[in-house]
């Protein structure tokens, strides 16, 4: 097996226009997920709200860098500030080519939480931290639907 690595990134939601366009685009986005990243061995998480992006990548290197190259040209975000991005061990979204907890909760809850312990400015946070919520959220989700 290859090593794993995990990329964890915040950007800025550049989709424009009402609520079921939104939603669309959303959905587009998980579809291109659930279509290439198994192949490439890529799991991951992804967290949407009205203002934001949170994604976390994890698989092999190579297939990290590639994906990761196609989604910096994606128009539907901007302002893409990798948290971290380092060597691990364990997967800790193996069950998702890309899970989803915009709708959830404790998804919108997130950035209300970031806002809270940032005071409303992203500079400060570690992507290892950003990475725990998202893996808490992910661990609640996963409980509940269990
Ligand atoms: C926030 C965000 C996350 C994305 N995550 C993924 C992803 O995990 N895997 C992926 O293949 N595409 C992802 N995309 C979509 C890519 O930018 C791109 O549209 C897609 O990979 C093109 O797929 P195709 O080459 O099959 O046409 C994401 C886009 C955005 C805006």
């Amino acid at each position: 097996m290859s090593t794993l690595y995990r990329l964890v990134y915040l950007s800025k939601n550049r989709i424009s226009g009402g609520a079921a366009h939104v939603a669309a685009e959303v959905q587009s986005i998980l579809a291109a997920a659930q279509r290439n990243n198994p192949p490439l061995e890529l799991t991951g998480a992804l967290i949407f709200n009205a203002g934001m992006f949170a994604q976390v990548l994890e698989g092999p290197c190579s297939a990290i860098e590639s994906t990761f190259e196609k989604i910096q040209q994606d128009p539907r975000h901007g302002d893409l500030e990798v948290l971290a991005y380092y060597q691990t061990t364990e997967r800790a979204f193996h069950h998702w080519s890309m899970g989803y907890f915009g709708q959830s909760r404790q998804g919108q809850d997130l950035f209300g939480h970031l806002a809270k312990v940032t005071g409303f400015n992203t500079d400060g946070l570690e992507g290892t931290r950003l990475f725990e919520i998202i893996r808490d959220i992910a661990l609640e989700e996963e409980t509940r639907a269990a």
